[in-house]
């Protein structure tokens, strides 16, 4: 599976995220991760539709939406009219996991299923069939530069197993916490393709360098 950059805009400059947009797309990120938090499923609030749909003209790069929110289906049709490209939520909030994915499909959108770090990876196996991504969570949700936790990295190999067992061969395995040059061949090593980075990204002198270093360091 192709290799992507996914730089999480949390660790962006919150007061001007229209030019950090277009700083990240000419530094040659492959999509736009927006964590969304609303301060019950985790104890931190970030941003909602509204600013999504007014960041829409920024970038050409999908925007794909984390949604660590209790009630991810009142939510997501706003996300999907706000020019959200794929819609990634946890197995642990409320409603219907197979119903949220429909929810999600209905729009021609793609559809993640993200797992917290106490949470087993067989969760997301009755989906598989209908999503395109799984984010394994390698730190837990709420916040940015947090410790990278080597021990997730099982939960990748055992779901990169099932994948190949079942003929999944397009399935994209997403990385989120604690990714930096130190990490990010860790993840890759066990399957991990598409990688979040927060901190280490806006907090590198050279966006643009530091995506490069980091998909060589996959290699
Ligand atoms: C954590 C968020 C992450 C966060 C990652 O709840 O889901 O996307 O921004 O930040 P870093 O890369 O700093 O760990
Ligand atoms: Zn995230």
């Amino acid at each position: 599976m192709k290799i992507q950059i996914s730089p999480s805009i949390l660790s962006a400059d919150y007061g001007n995220l229209e030019t950090e947009l277009r700083r990240i797309t000419a530094a040659g990120a492959d999509m736009v991760h927006i964590d969304v938090m609303d301060g019950h499923f985790v104890p931190n609030i970030t941003l909602g539709a509204p600013i999504v749909k007014c960041l829409r003209h920024a970038t050409d790069l999908p925007f794909d939406v984390h949604l660590m929110i209790a009630e991810p289906q009142k939510y997501i049709p706003d996300f999907l009219s706000a020019g959200a490209d794929s819609i990634t939520f946890h197995t642990e909030s409320d409603g219907d996991v197979g119903e949220t994915i429909d929810l999600i499909l209905q729009s021609g959108k793609k559809a993640a299923l993200a797992v917290k770090p106490a949470t087993p990876i067989e969760t997301v196996y009755p989906y598989l069939d209908k999503i395109s991504m799984v984010l394994v969570m390698t730190v837990e949700p709420g916040f940015g530069g947090q410790s990278f936790m080597a021990d997730m990295m099982p939960k990748i190999t055992a779901l990169r197993e099932e994948c190949a067992r079942r003929g999944i061969e397009n399935m994209d395995v997403q990385v989120d916490g604690g990714i930096a040059a130190n990490t990010i061949g860790i993840a890759a090593k066990a399957g991990a393709n598409v990688f979040v980075s927060g901190s280490a990204l806006f907090g590198s002198a050279d966006i643009a360098e530091t995506i490069s270093a980091f998909k060589a360091l996959c290699e």
